[in-house]
């Protein structure tokens, strides 16, 4: 790994980052400003960065089929619905209905809405019942963001719904750090530590683990 950026300031590039490197929406920062007011939780959702991320695969990869787990209240679900093609779907899976009712205004307001089919169920059930509509091998882009304890059976159901070729990105595989700090054995840690090392030794797919925010895996499968 290249050493260049441990003689930065991290305050100093976030800054200069957070100001060129990208450009917010004005309905994303409304969401921004709003989840912050509304939830303590406000630091669940992804970072700006990682949003713009998340737009420029879709773009690239023209993706028209896609699955997130872990809606909260839509930031990433904008990013993605907003940058598929104008005839895909996104099924956004999440178990809140408090938070999802605020996505689907900002859906609304974001004119995503045609493109997004809710499923307000556990996310192992919801997978389920995708994979029980012979949905297997049709998706282009799935994105994990929801509890870390499930993590392992969304890749594993991932796998099975993704095509060939098809991109699974997950959220918070760096885990604030704790990943690497063997004193830390919660559950949650545990979890996405295994997966991390699950990954790394699995052949059916190509990864690559990036270091944006707390960190993303992306997992193209072979
Ligand atoms: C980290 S937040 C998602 C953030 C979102 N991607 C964004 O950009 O704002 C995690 C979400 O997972 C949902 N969640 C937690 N456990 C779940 C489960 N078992 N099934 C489905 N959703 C779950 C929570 O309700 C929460 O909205």
């Amino acid at each position: 790994m290249s050493d260049k950026i441990n003689q930065i300031d991290f305050q100093d590039l976030r800054n200069y980052i957070d100001r060129i490197g990208y450009k917010e929406s004005n309905i994303l920062q409304e969401l921004r400003a709003e989840t912050k007011k509304i939830s303590d939780l406000s630091i669940m959702q992804i970072g700006a960065m990682q949003g713009s991320l998340l737009q420029f695969l879709c773009k690239i990869g023209n993706f028209k089929k896609c699955i997130e787990v872990g809606v909260f209240t839509g930031y990433s679900s904008i990013c993605i619905a907003s940058s598929i093609t104008e005839d895909g779907i996104l099924y956004a899976l999440d178990n809140s209905e408090e938070y999802t009712n605020i996505a689907k205004k900002y859906w609304e307001r974001a004119g995503v809405n045609h493109k997004i089919k809710l499923m307000l169920d556990d996310g192992v059930l919801s997978f389920k019942k995708l994979l029980e509509e012979e949905q297997e091998s049709t998706f282009d882009f799935i994105f994990i963001d929801a509890d870390k304890s499930n993590y392992q059976q969304y890749y594993e159901s991932s796998l099975k719904l993704i095509k060939q070729g098809g991109l699974i990105a997950i959220d918070n595989t760096i885990w604030k750090g704790r990943v690497f700090d063997n004193n830390d054995q919660s559950s949650g840690t545990d979890s996405i530590r295994k997966l991390n090392d699950f990954i790394y030794e699995d052949s059916r797919v190509d990864h690559c683990l990036l270091t944006i925010y707390d960190g993303m895996t992306l997992c193209i499968k072979k």
